[in-house]
């Protein structure tokens, strides 16, 4: 494959919002629509991918960057683990000292080779607004930035806005998740739009809260390539499919422009 796929990054202002949860829901979701993926870990601390889908401790993006700085850097193919047929992950360091080293100059060195060996490039992030994380952020094609109805994290998230509405980006849709925390309801959808300054493009409703996700975690399985998942969760599972041909379509639409 050498023709360019997109890059998404999933973000947040604040941590424990789903970004995780959801970026492996998309990557099913991008595997239900024939595509193939790969989901780069760029929550160097903390990262979590690989530990949700039982991927086995091979080599991270720490080993992709040793080799490139030391002119032995091989296939991309190399340094990512397969998950099934259509996704694979680039993990992140094992270890908080081999993060240390993950200099920003590496960002776009590692989307560049990413972007040609699939259809898509999920990208996990970490709510640390770091050189790393700002870097990533202006490289990729999309952001989805994922918001709880929870004060703190909707202030926080109408800074990271305003930042973005100062440099004119608006490569960025909105999710308000209420399936991570669906107790938490205080805000309407109004008052949320009101509070960010932006509006929201999509819901995952707290029906899509699941009871037994960590039994999910545990078997290091995809909600979404379960067969009961786009009847059990219709509504939010079509709204996950929305969020993948939107951003697909809007990739073909730049890349013939
Ligand atoms: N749809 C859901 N239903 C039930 N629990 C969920 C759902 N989505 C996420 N969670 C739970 O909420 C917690 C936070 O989710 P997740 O790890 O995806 O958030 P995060 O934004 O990636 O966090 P961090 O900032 O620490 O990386 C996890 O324990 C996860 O299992
Ligand atoms: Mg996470």
């Amino acid at each position: 494959m050498n023709h360019k796929g997109i890059s998404i990054a999933i973000a947040s202002a604040k941590g424990g919002v789903g970004k995780t949860i959801t970026t492996i829901n998309l990557a099913g979701v991008f595997e239900e629509l024939k595509k193939r993926v790969l989901i780069l870990d760029f929550d160097l601390s903390g990262g979590g991918i690989s530990t949700a889908l039982n991927i086995p401790n091979g080599k991270s993006s720490y080993h992709l960057v040793y080799d490139y700085n030391n002119n032995q850097y091989q296939e991309f193919k190399n340094y990512v683990t397969k998950y099934d047929e259509y996704i694979d992950v680039l993990a992140s360091p094992k270890d908080p000292r081999q993060a240390l080293k993950m200099d920003p100059k590496y960002v776009e060195i590692i989307l560049d080779k990413a972007i040609f060996n699939y259809d898509v490039v999920l990208v996990d992030t970490n709510h640390d607004l770091t050189d790393f994380h700002v870097l990533t952020l202006d490289l990729v094609d999309n952001i989805l930035f994922l918001v709880t109805n929870d004060p703190l994290d909707l202030k926080n998230m109408r800074s990271l806005i305003s930042i973005f509405k100062d440099v004119n980006a608006n490569n960025y849709k909105v999710i308000l998740n209420e399936s991570v925390a669906p107790f938490k309801n205080y805000f309407g959808i109004y008052d949320i739009k009101n509070i960010i300054k932006a509006n929201i493009d999509y819901v995952l409703s707290k029906d899509f809260y699941i009871k037994n996700i960590d039994k999910f975690v545990m078997n290091g399985k995809i909600i979404t390539l379960d067969s009961k998942a786009s009847s059990f969760f219709s509504k939010d599972y079509t709204t996950l499919m929305g969020i993948c041909t939107d951003l697909f379509k809007e990739g073909e639409k730049n890349e013939n422009a």
